[in-house]
């Protein structure tokens, strides 16, 4: 196939996914209300009709105003008031504790600003000279992932919005929700370690801190076949879990008392009985589903009671190896995680469901380099006092996750949708 064709057919697939992607993005915001769009209950949740202008403001940052001849940009203090964190872009940063402090651009004038940078990148892909395509195409695929990250934090920011209302509202009333039942006890899984690989290899999308693929030693190592459930959760703090330091990091332990942490986020305990708050609303908790929005020291805490430990994103990517993206995810269209099946043994709930807690830090792999210039920021600025998580949850889209992809959030946060599976030394 001559090069300029091999180069159309992918600058046509990239528009199919751009079309599908922005489209889902809208479709998530149907059930709000024009009242819900502006809301920021905590600085790190924005507004929903924020996260629709950044993520055009992205493509409009990275694509078009450099690559698209005469783009005009839909307004000339969008970039103020929509870059998130990128310093080397020259636009200065509108406050993160203050997007929800914007009444302007209204709901209709954000979903213009989208319609205007879709007609432009329709426009880019058509127009665009050749010898760009390469970079173009690269920054392409940075621009869909970036939505589809914030699909993901749309669904998180909405439930810690809704959660913060004493009605405790349904973003939709109509979800599944399984039956209540008690979980099967945990089983192992050992593995052997020695040398083995981990990180992106060439094919397909992959974030530059997936990457450079390289060789660790790894000691043998034991992983459960579930995350940890609700059910396990009320044993801990039945034992008095939040209320023993002996089993707390230091920085776990100071949050506990600082913020009064008596059990995980959205769990609500009334005439002895525990409730939790999800997208439809309030539920009664079922102890089969997995545990959910948890700290990292949570998380840590639970697995010393436990006498275990949190695996390492080594460990967690070697266990999960070639396995098949397969799960509770974004699509599936709970928006809750579910209790494990109980047929297949082996791994499960490996992707989807819960984000899980590694006890491993944020940081470059070695012979990471972060890009020069402003895309640079998106995730090598980063690499400081945050933990990884992996295999993704109920809020991600399918086919943004891979066994090499490496979530990280700062250790007392519990607005996304994380939980634990534990490990142990074999
Ligand atoms: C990888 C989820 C921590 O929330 O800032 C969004 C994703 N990066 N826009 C974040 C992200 C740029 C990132 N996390
Ligand atoms: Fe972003």
């Amino acid at each position: 196939m001559p090069e300029a064709t091999a180069n159309a057919e992918r600058m046509e697939g990239l528009l199919a996914e751009f079309r599908r992607i922005r489209a889902f993005s809208e479709q998530l915001c149907e059930p709000l209300a024009i009242e819900d769009y502006g809301l920021q209950t905590t600085v790190e949740a924005s507004p929903p009709k924020w996260h629709l202008a950044h993520v055009s403001w992205f493509y409009e940052t990275f694509l078009l105003g450099p690559f698209l001849p005469g783009y005009r940009p839909f307004h000339p203090r969008f970039d103020h008031l929509f870059n998130s964190y990128y310093e080397q872009t020259g636009s200065g940063l509108w406050p993160r504790a203050e997007r929800g402090l914007l009444s302007r651009p209204t709901v209709a004038e954000v979903y213009d600003y989208r319609h205007h940078v879709d007609t432009a990148m329709e426009r880019l892909a058509a127009e665009a000279p050749a010898a760009d395509w390469p970079t173009i195409a690269e920054r392409f695929s940075i621009g869909l992932n970036h939505e589809q990250q914030h699909q993901e934090l749309l669904i998180t920011d909405i439930k810690r919005h809704f959660a913060h209302n004493p009605l405790r509202p349904a973003y939709r009333a109509d979800l599944p929700c399984a039956p209540p039942s008690v979980p099967e006890p945990m089983r192992w899984q050992t593995f052997e370690g020695g040398l083995v690989e981990i990180g992106a290899s060439g094919e397909g999308f992959a974030y530059d801190n997936e990457r450079p693929r390289h060789r660790v030693y790894l000691e043998p190592f034991a992983l459960a076949d579930r995350p940890v459930t609700n059910g396990e959760l009320l044993e801990f703090i039945a034992d008095g879990g939040y209320a023993n330091p002996a089993l707390w990091l230091s920085d776990g332990w100071a949050e506990v008392q600082q913020r009064g942490w008596r059990c995980p986020l959205y769990w609500e305990q009334q005439d002895g009985e525990w409730s939790i708050m999800t997208l439809a609303g309030m539920r009664p908790l079922n102890p089969a589903e997995p545990a959910c929005h948890l700290s990292y020291y949570e998380a840590d805490a639970f697995a010393t009671w436990a006498g275990k430990r949190l695996p390492t994103e080594i460990e967690w990517e070697h266990a999960a190896g070639n396995r098949p993206v397969t799960g509770n995810f974004l699509e599936t269209g709970w928006l809750h995680p579910r209790p494990a099946d109980e047929e297949p043994a082996g791994l499960r709930q490996l992707f989807g469901d819960v984000w899980e807690w590694t006890g491993s830090a944020y940081l470059g792999y070695p012979g990471y380099r972060a890009a020069s210039g402003a895309l640079g920021e998106y995730n090598g600025k980063f690499m400081c006092n945050q933990m990884i998580l992996r295999g993704g949850s109920c809020a991600s889209a399918r086919d943004h996750l891979r066994a090499s992809y490496r979530n990280f959030f700062y250790p007392h946060e519990r607005w996304q949708f994380m939980g634990l599976r534990l490990a142990g030394d074999a």
